[in-house]
C-alpha cells in the first residue's frame, strides 16, 4: 500500500457537508468507523490492537510492553477540518511499519502505533483528553463531568460506546513501557513550502490555553425595546472579539482567536439573554500568555460593563510551552537527511508526552499552509517521503535484533 491508498480508505468517513472537509469527534460514528478502520489496518499488518482505559489505541509490534518506541497522531478532527491533520500521523505510522516488515526488519524493542483520543478537544472542551489522562495530568472526574453541545457528559459518551469508568485515569505502567514518542504530522503553515523542504523535525509549540467567556445581559423584544438601554450580550461578545484582536496585534508574535460563540436563545427577533465565546491565546512563554490573558480580560470586562452585561470567564485547558527534546530532535533531523527544525503554533499529543519521555515531530510540507479548514494540504510524492523517513527513523530508533 501507500500513505494515499490508507488515507483513501477513510476519505469517505465523517465528511461535513455543511462546511466541507472533514468533521469527526470524539466517539461519534465517524471516529467510531476510524476506530474500526484502525484496528482492521494493524491487525493486516500482524500488530496487535488494544484500547486503554482512556480512549486511545495502541497496536503492537512485539510481545514486550517495555522500552517501546510509539509513534501516531489522532483521528478526531475539528469542525470542517482538513483531511491530515491528525489521519497523516496515524497513517504514515502504519505505512512505515508496513516498509519496515517489507524489507524483513526485526526491531530490537517493540514499536506501538497509537491514535490518542479527542486531541482536538472538538467534543468535550479538553485538547490531548486522551493523553492528558494517560499521563495523570487531568483528574478522571473532571473529565468524566465534561459536556458536550448536546448536554452529553463525558461519562455519558463513555457508557453509550460500552467502555469502562472505572478505566479512566492515570496509566503509569503504559507510560513506562514507552522510552520515545514520535508524531509525525501536517505542518499547519508556509515554513516548508517557501523553504522548499518537504519535511522538517518539530523545535517547539507555543504556550496555549482555552477559556470560555460567558456574558450575561437581558433578554428582551427586538421591536419592542428602545435601542438606548439594552443590555444586549452580543453586541458585548462584538466588542470583546475586536479586543482580542486588539491584545493580540500588541504583542510581539502572539494570537488571540475566538472561534466559537453560542447565543441563547438564538432568535431573530429576540434580543440574546446570554452568549457563551470560547477564547484561545498563543504565545512564545507561558507568562506571555498570562499576561495576555490580563490585558485582554481587562478589556473585555470594561466593554461588556459598558454594554451593561456581566462577564464570567472559566479556564478550560492551558498547554505550557514545550521544548521538544534535543538529542532525539538533532538525531531524527540527521536521519532524514538535515532537516530544519520549526516551531509550531500547534498543540500535539507529542506535546503532552514530551514532559514525561523524549519526544520529537516530523513535519509533512503542506503547499497551502491552511489547516482546520478543508484547504489543509499535502501532496503525494511528500506524505511518501514521511512515511519512509518515519520508517528510516524507527529503524535507527529500534535497532535490529539479533538473529
Ligand atoms: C490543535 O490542533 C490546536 O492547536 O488547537
Ligand atoms: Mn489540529
Ligand atoms: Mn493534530
Amino acid at each position: 500500500m501507500s500513505v494515499r491508498d490508507r488515507l483513501a480508505e477513510i476519505s469517505a468517513i465523517g465528511r461535513d457537508n455543511v462546511r466541507g472537509g472533514y468533521s469527526r469527534h470524539l466517539l461519534d460514528p465517524a471516529e467510531v468507523a476510524l476506530r474500526s478502520w484502525f484496528r482492521s489496518s494493524a491487525e493486516a499488518l500482524g500488530l496487535s490492537v488494544e484500547l486503554d482505559g482512556n480512549g486511545n489505541l495502541w497496536a503492537w509490534w512485539g510481545e514486550s510492553r517495555r522500552g517501546a518506541v510509539a509513534t501516531g497522531s489522532h483521528l478526531d478532527s475539528v469542525p470542517g477540518g482538513g483531511a491530515f491533520d491528525g489521519p497523516l500521523g496515524v497513517v504514515s505510522a502504519l505505512e512505515a511499519v508496513a516498509i519496515l516488515k517489507a524489507e524483513g526488519w526485526r526491531p530490537a524493542r517493540p514499536i506501538a502505533v497509537c491514535a490518542f483520543a479527542e486531541e482536538e478537544g472538538s467534543r468535550f472542551g479538553m485538547p490531548c483528553l486522551g493523553s492528558r489522562l494517560m499521563v495523570g495530568e487531568i483528574a478522571p472526574e473532571d473529565a468524566l463531568a465534561r459536556v458536550d453541545r448536546g448536554g452529553v457528559t463525558l461519562e455519558e459518551a463513555w457508557r453509550q460506546a460500552g467502555l469502562e469508568i472505572s478505566a479512566i485515569g492515570p496509566d503509569p505502567d503504559r507510560l513506562a513501557g514507552i522510552d520515545m514518542f514520535l508524531e509525525l504530522h501536517v505542518e499547519q503553515g508556509l515554513d516548508l513550502e517557501d523553504r522548499g523542504l518537504p519535511l522538517a523535525v518539530g523545535s517547539a509549540i507555543m504556550s496555549h490555553g482555552r477559556w470560555r467567556l460567558s456574558i450575561v445581559g437581558e433578554g428582551n423584544h427586538a421591536g419592542t425595546t428602545p435601542m438606548h438601554g439594552r443590555r444586549d450580550p452580543v453586541v458585548a461578545v462584538s466588542s470583546a472579539a475586536l479586543a482580542v484582536r486588539e491584545i493580540a496585534l500588541e504583542r510581539p508574535a502572539a494570537r488571540g482567536t475566538v472561534g466559537r460563540i453560542s447565543v441563547t436563545p438564538n432568535g431573530t427577533n429576540v434580543i440574546a439573554s446570554r452568549v457563551d465565546a470560547w477564547l484561545d491565546i498563543r504565545a512564545h512563554s507561558d507568562s506571555e500568555v498570562r499576561a495576555q490573558l490580563d490585558a485582554t480580560i481587562a478589556l473585555i470586562q470594561k466593554r461588556v460593563a459598558a454594554e451593561g452585561c456581566a462577564l464570567q470567564v472559566h479556564e478550560e485547558s492551558f498547554s505550557p510551552l514545550v521544548l521538544f527534546d534535543e538529542p532525539l530532535t538533532a538525531r531524527i533531523a540527521g536521519l532524514l537527511g538535515g532537516v530544519p527544525a520549526i516551531p509550531t503554533g500547534a498543540g500535539h499529543d507529542a506535546g503532552v508526552l514530551s514532559a514525561y519521555v523524549p519526544s520529537a515531530m516530523i513535519f509533512v510540507r503542506n503547499p497551502t499552509g491552511v489547516s482546520h479548514a478543508p484547504e489543509e494540504a499535502a501532496r503525494e510524492e511528500d506524505c511518501e517521503a514521511g512515511a519512509q523517513g518515519l520508517a528510516a527513523v524507527l529503524r535507527n530508533l529500534t535497532g535490529e535484533a539479533s538473529r
